[in-house]
């Protein structure tokens, strides 16, 4: 079954919209970094990585069902937050955005009954859930710290911890 011309370009644009979610958290991880928060640029520097394997995971996809693929012109990433609570802030609403936007793909594929292309996304639906609740944890994580060192320090060892297991996107391997 082909796909909609209207389903491939929100494929293709998702795509674009993965590796500028891999740009702005490696543009995050960066900003920690230099502002020795080091523990949550190693979290945001494993966040990148998520985000390669999300848009690999897409590229993957439409190669399998013989659709075009087209790279398109990424966005520049931000490099300035006011706060470590302004850029988890910004995460969040960043995980939100992109959440809404593979709920769009979604609804596209049901108006097109491409089941396979249904069931696909139904990986990415379950995954932003996860990203959102991190996204989320992250914010309240700084917040309820209100502004103290010491909190700020143990949230930091925390974000520091986290491994990178590799993300098992479908058909990806
Ligand atoms: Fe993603
Ligand atoms: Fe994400």
């Amino acid at each position: 079954m082909k796909m909609t011309k209207e389903l491939n370009q929100l494929f293709n644009e998702q795509i674009k919209l993965e590796y500028d979610s891999a740009f702005i958290y490696l543009a995050m991880s960066e900003w920690l970094n230099q502002n020795n928060w080091v523990g949550a640029g190693h979290w945001m520097e494993i966040q990148y990585r998520e985000e390669l394997a999300h848009a690999e995971g897409f590229v993957r996809y439409l190669t399998m069902r013989g659709e075009p693929v087209e790279l398109l012109q990424l966005a520049t990433a931000p490099k300035e937050w006011d706060s470590i609570l302004d850029l988890f802030q910004a995460a969040l609403k960043h995980e939100e955005f992109i959440s809404e936007s593979i709920n769009k793909m979604a609804d596209q594929a049901e108006k097109d009954g491409d089941r396979a292309s249904r069931l696909f996304l139904q990986w990415y639906i379950n995954e932003q859930v996860e990203e959102e609740v991190n996204a989320n944890d992250n914010v309240m994580g700084v917040d309820r710290t209100q502004g103290h060192i010491v909190g700020l320090l143990a949230f930091d060892d925390l974000k520091g911890t986290r491994k990178w297991t590799g993300e098992e996107v479908p058909l990806f391997s």
